[in-house]
């Protein structure tokens, strides 16, 4: 048994509570900035009502064994506010979010071993402010190490697929070429097929390149195949799927473009690799957030 702290209880922060709900093991706490009497998750396998202690003031927050961290990526400082109470006693932190740089992220709340970085693949949406629909089996990824290794065995008996991954490095590159391309889509304000024509496939094929490039100068284990093997996953897709920066920006809410083509740039900045159509994408993401439709 683990008492277990999840910070930001939306799509994410939903689906892996139901996940640990039904190992019937922890003990849950929801950190939320509005209250969540009851949080319900529809499955593959059916619908879960978890009722769990609810804190929505940081004031409230007790040492618990572990916290997970499941807020977008532009919330970190707000997110943050609940360690002094959660980590008294130094419980690790897993950040469950997406983009490579989860550790600088939070350098300044955590000490960097106490951090665990997870990359998730799961398809899942937040119908409502108590309602999460998770569309399919999930997938966690963390470091092969002692650590990483503790936080997935959090989830024995739940039906997470849990890969304790050796070059984690590679991964999270990986999975940001994948989402740089989600710019496109964002600025177009176009589903997925938007990206099977040309010129816009040359577009995602450089966005991808660039990303690749600075992945590997950071030391993630990148081939040339990686451009490929993103286009023809993005045109597996079902024509009409919307990403995360597109539904963003459709609803009128803050979009994650800096933890995705930022990073790039950023990264490629340190190395003197240049990222310029990634650079492009922040700046008309930039423009497009405060220029709302
Ligand atoms: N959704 C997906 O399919 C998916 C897949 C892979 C990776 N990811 C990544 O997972 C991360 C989380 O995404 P998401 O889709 O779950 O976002 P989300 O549905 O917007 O949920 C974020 C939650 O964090 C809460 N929050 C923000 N600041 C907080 C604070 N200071 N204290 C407590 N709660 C706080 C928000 O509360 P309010 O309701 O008050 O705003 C919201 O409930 C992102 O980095 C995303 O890119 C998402």
């Amino acid at each position: 048994m683990a008492r277990i702290a999840i910070v930001g209880v939306g799509a994410i922060g939903g689906a892996l509570a139901a996940l640990l709900q039904t190992t019937g093991k922890h003990e849950l706490t929801f950190c939320t900035r509005r209250p969540l009497p009851e949080l319900t998750v529809q499955t593959p396998e059916g619908e879960l009502r978890i009722q769990t202690r609810n804190w929505t003031s940081t004031a409230q927050a007790e040492p618990v064994d572990w916290v997970i961290v499941a807020t977008k990526t532009y919330d970190a400082e707000g997110s943050a506010a609940w360690f002094p109470g959660l980590c008294v006693n130094g419980a690790p932190v897993a950040i469950v979010q997406n983009g490579v740089e989860h550790r600088e992220r939070f350098a300044s709340w955590v000490r960097p071993q106490r951090l665990l970085p997870v990359i998730i693949d799961c398809p899942v949406e937040r119908k409502s402010h108590d309602q999460v629909q998770l569309r399919g089996s999930v997938l966690l990824k963390v470091e092969d190490a002692p650590f990483g290794r503790s936080f997935l065995d959090l989830f024995a008996g739940s039906a997470a697929q849990c890969v304790p991954t050796e070059d984690f490095l590679s991964a999270a590159w990986w999975k940001l070429c994948v989402n740089v391309v989600g710019a496109l889509n964002a600025l177009t304000l176009q589903p997925v097929k938007v990206l099977w024509q040309e010129p816009m496939t040359s577009v995602a094929r450089s966005l991808v390149a660039e990303c690749a490039a600075v992945g590997r100068a950071e030391g993630a284990n990148l081939s040339d195949a990686i451009v490929d093997e993103v286009i023809n996953l993005y045109r597996c897709h079902p024509a009409d799927s919307v990403n995360s920066l597109l539904a963003d920006r459709l609803a009128g809410r803050r979009m994650e473009y800096d933890a995705r083509n930022g990073a790039v740039v950023r990264k490629g900045q340190k190395h003197g690799i240049p990222a310029p159509l990634n650079q492009m994408a922040v700046a008309l993401l930039e423009n497009a957030a405060s220029n709302p439709l």
